[in-house]
């Protein structure tokens, strides 16, 4: 699971490379890695360790190609040996990869059989010394009967040092775009187009089992058959700069403190970005949402929206375990797919299998040429920005103030919301902004509090209703960032088994804003207090009561209980932050994960 980028063209191919790894590096950050051909043979460079590692050592003479990676580590330890480039016994081939090769291990054992030595752990290196047998002249032809022995998921880049003109590539179930500039003097190869900067851009989307032959100003393109095809391509501004944290130390913090304005960018002209999935939802007798980590939890938010607003039986699934789930794919089930990237394998493996049971499908992403945004029957897009940091900040608030803009939509439609409902829902949404900016207003209160609790390694985070998935979302943020064990639960199911955990050193932050089960959730505050556990609460203003029994509150603005999640979840993003700069935590980028896994 990883990046691969490529390059032909005017400029020093290496400098274009790395420029691409610097945007590809939220697809993993294990290790990177360049090649190119030089004076006939493969030069190139590699090291583990992130992006900064690669550019400490590298010194490679200019080239007019050359092909990169950034990975995110599958098969084989995080080393330089393991790093892509992979390549064949007698370095004629480099060839890099995103995806797993699931038949590697027959594959390899075949050709060690016959003598052939191997120095990674990688699935990958087969795939490079695979063309190095089969070639007998013809680069092409070599690569074409290597993919015919591939079972797995990929997206493919390789060169050979007697071809010093041409990349060949492939995709299978990964995306891989080409990107021609408006001159047709550079062509960029690339797991993701936000890689395209400056120019327009005429880019080609390799479907599966696509692959291509790419010289100086010419695509060759190869249908499933290995026939030649032409394809349409779609044209795409190049973005004007590449993302900058500006005055902020992290990316993360900079997202955080976008969301005022993200929260009303995804309400901008949402009535005409809506409309194609009016239609679907007509036929729908219930509805799937679709999503992993984060987005999982924005849809789990969407199926309460549906619910009060609608009526609809809406349903939640991790993406992963949904494509098990048959029963729940009926024709009439719409499925919802949420992602930010709109490129996590699970996701669009759910995606595919909902769609081949007749499902209808909507993708809310914020990635307009994304995978899942190609895919799905409708999209809306999200319009909330590049996201850089891994753990999920904007996206989210988006992604449930684009919920709540459909659930206040469809809910008018069928006459389940009155008219004062839809009024006040509406009024309060606009409110939103501001009140995260209230929030945002106390993150030096929230930064003591942070660091007061920075030395505990376990915590529960507690809430009841449209509270127990923003307390999902805040302990996902805590533990991804500072590695500290850090559950959400159901605030009314600590008492069957986990309050036995709890003591002075067990902290249990508590999402008190959900005023329908107010009485509630205060009585499990005192629960937990008289196990003596340190307690945080995130209460609204008016519920003074909490102060009595909290060691310490954040206090957020008072809102309509659906609407509550947004300062709440803010708040939990504010101190997961902290929690870790407190700690020392590398926060943009943390260990062992990556922002898009395109991987199952
Ligand atoms: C990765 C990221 C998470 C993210 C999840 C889903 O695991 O680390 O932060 O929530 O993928 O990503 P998506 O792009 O599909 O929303």
């Amino acid at each position: 699971m990883c990046g691969v980028f490529g390059y032909i063209g005017e400029k020093n191919a290496v400098d274009v490379c790395l420029s691409g790894l610097e945007q590809l590096e939220y697809r993993g950050y294990d290790s990177t890695g360049i090649a190119g051909v030089h004076q006939g043979t493969i030069s190139f460079c590699k090291k583990a360790g992130k992006l900064s590692e690669l550019k400490k050592v590298i010194q490679m003479q200019p080239l007019s190609l050359a092909i990169a990676h950034t990975r995110w580590a599958t098969h084989g330890k995080v080393s330089d040996q393991n790093a892509h480039p992979q390549f064949d016994e007698k370095g004629s081939v480099a060839l890099i990869h995103n995806g797993i090769i699931e038949n590697y291990n027959v594959l390899k054992e075949e050709l060690r059989t016959q003598g052939v030595r191997f120095a990674s752990e990688t699935d990958s290196e087969v795939i490079a010394q695979l063309i190095a047998k089969y070639y007998q002249g013809d680069f092409l032809e070599a690569f074409h009967k290597t993919l015919s022995r591939l079972k797995g998921i990929f997206a493919l880049l390789a060169i050979h040092k007697n071809h010093p003109d041409e990349i060949v590539a492939s995709a299978l179930h990964c995306p891989l775009a080409i990107a021609i500039n408006e001159q047709g003097t550079e062509t960029i190869l690339s797991s993701d187009p936000c890689t395209l900067i400056g120019d327009n851009y005429n880019v080609i989307f390799l479907q599966s089992g696509e692959s291509a032959k790419i010289q100086k100003g010419k695509v060759s393109l190869y249908g499933k058959s290995l026939e030649q095809i032409d394809k349409k391509s779609t044209r795409i501004e190049g973005s004007s700069q590449k993302p900058s944290k500006g005055s902020f130390e992290h990316f993360m913090i900079k997202e955080i403190f976008e969301q005022p304005l993200t929260i009303q960018k995804a309400s901008l002209n949402i009535e005409h970005r809506m409309a194609p999935t009016f239609e679907l939802f007509r036929d729908a007798s219930r509805v799937l949402f679709l999503g992993c980590g984060t987005s999982a939890h924005a849809g789990q938010i969407g199926t309460l929206f549906l619910e009060d607003f609608v009526g609809i039986p809406a349903i939640s699934e991790i993406a992963s375990e949904a494509r098990y789930r048959v029963s729940l794919m009926e024709p009439t089930t719409l499925c919802i797919a949420m992602s930010q990237s709109g490129e996590t394998a699970d996701t669009l493996s759910a995606l595919r299998a909902v769609q081949s049971h007749g499902c209808k499908t909507i993708a809310i992403c914020n990635s307009l040429n994304s995978t899942l945004a190609r895919e799905a029957d409708t999209m809306i897009f999200l319009q909330a920005g590049p996201e850089i940091s891994v753990c999920s900040t904007k996206a989210f608030t988006s992604q449930i103030a684009t919920l709540a803009l459909l659930g206040i939509r469809l809910g008018k439609e069928r006459k389940t919301l009155s008219l004062k409902e839809e009024e006040q829902l509406l009024q309060a949404l606009e409110r939103i902004p501001s009140e995260v900016q209230c929030v945002l207003d106390q993150a030096s209160w929230i930064e003591k509090m942070a660091q007061k609790y920075a030395d505990f390694n376990n915590f529960f985070f507690m809430g009841r209703r449209y509270m127990f998935p923003t307390a999902l979302e805040s302990a996902l943020k805590l533990k991804e960032i500072s590695y500290v064990n850090a559950n959400g639960y159901p605030a009314g199911e600590l008492k069957h088994g986990p309050l036995a955990l709890l003591d002075a050193q067990f902290p249990v932050i508590a999402f008190c804003a959900n005023l329908a089960t107010e009485e509630k959730i205060v009585s499990n505050l005192m629960e937990v207090k008289a196990r003596g556990a340190p307690i945080l609460a995130i209460a609204p203003h008016h519920l003074t009561s909490v102060k009595e029994i909290a060691d310490d509150v954040i206090w957020v603005p008072d809102t309509l209980d659906p609407l509550a999640p947004f300062a709440s979840t803010v708040v939990g993003q504010l101190f997961a932050y902290f929690f870790a700069k407190t700690r020392g935590c590398a926060i943009d980028q943390p260990r062992n994960l990556a922002k898009s896994v395109t991987v199952e």
